[in-house]
């Protein structure tokens, strides 16, 4: 008998595969996220669950499956797992790193580039049918090359993010919970305190996990004390930006503009107060979103999956058991 699993989302057919040959697969094949009710009744037989962001996998879903082994993140980020909760049932829990790496922060890169250059206001513009002649100082917008960048964050999306800034000949800054000098060696970047970088930066990105100590690190205080100039760009999680502050600060010019591909909440309802500001972008969770990086990122799940039902390493375990 193959081991049961059941998986809250549609997943790539290469994927789907794999995991058919090793077990008895059971899939909500739907575009919005099954009810927490429904996988806590789906997974009470199962061995493994390969699940989603959106899903919320906590203590008590975990005591409605007695038989659960893995569970199987199709993402870096973890913070809608309660990890754990997971390693003291003897859960084991797997994520994707590495695979989206370069394809997040490529997207990162592309968002400062349009806060800076006002991308997302000239596409309006032409597509309003206002653009009626060439302007000496139509939709000026900031430089980026010899710009300051601060990166919060130095794991492999923010050092991504610095390799990709050192083509523009930008001066890079970065915190993080520890110092990384062979980084800083390595990619020519330069360690501030969490102050000193919101100071000093002309554009800040953030690449932290959302953790209890990240959860609102971007408030009003920190926004306070970015140049009115900055531009704060959030490819992480939503709620490590307080939205509020976020929305004073850009309203009242206390920084100039953000990009976000993760708010809060999650998704941004249409008629949040942010998309009324011109000076912030928003796009939909979608910076690892590229063909390869997604496919990667199921397969890694699955590979992950395979493993822990089987009782086996998982190749990307996010806790031991
Ligand atoms: C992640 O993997 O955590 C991203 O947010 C989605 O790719």
């Amino acid at each position: 008998m193959k081991p049961k699993v059941y998986v809250t989302r549609h997943l790539p057919e290469a994927a789907r595969s794999e995991l058919a040959e090793v077990c008895d697969v059971e899939i909500w094949d739907e575009e919005f996220p099954p009810p927490y009710e429904l996988i806590m009744k789906q997974i009470k037989d199962k061995e493994g669950l390969i699940c989603l962001l959106t899903d919320k996998i906590d203590a008590n879903l975990m005591d409605h499956a007695p038989n659960l082994k893995v569970i199987s993140q199709v993402a870096v980020g973890y913070d809608n797992i309660d990890i754990d909760a997971a390693a003291e049932r003897a859960i084991v829990v797997g994520n994707t790193p590495e695979v989206l790496t370069d394809a997040t922060a490529d997207f990162a890169f592309a968002l400062l580039l349009a806060a800076a250059r006002r991308i997302g206001e000239a596409v309006d513009y032409v597509r309003a049918g206002k653009w009626k002649t060439w302007g000496l100082t139509l939709l000026l917008g900031q430089e980026v090359h010899g710009a300051t960048l601060g990166i919060i964050g130095m794991g492999r999306i923010g050092q991504a993010m610095a390799k990709r800034a050192s083509g523009f000949d930008m001066k890079i800054l970065y915190h993080s919970a520890s110092r990384q000098r062979d980084v800083e060696q390595a990619l020519g970047v330069e360690y501030r305190e969490f102050d000193d970088l919101l100071q000093e930066a002309d554009f800040v990105s953030l690449h932290v996990n959302l953790t209890a100590e990240t959860h609102g690190l971007i408030n009003a205080r920190a926004l306070e004390l970015m140049k009115p100039s900055a531009i704060l760009i959030n490819t992480a999680r939503g709620s490590i930006v307080d939205s509020d502050a976020l929305y004073w600060a850009l309203k009242n010019g206390q920084i100039a503009a953000a990009a976000l591909d993760v708010t809060d909440p999650e998704p941004l309802p249409a008629d949040d107060k942010l998309l009324d500001l011109p000076n912030i972008i928003v796009a939909p969770h979608i910076a690892s979103a590229t063909t390869t990086s997604r496919t990667l990122m199921a397969q890694m799940a699955v590979r992950n999956c395979t493993a822990g039902v089987q009782g086996m390493p998982l190749p990307f375990p996010v806790n031991t058991v």
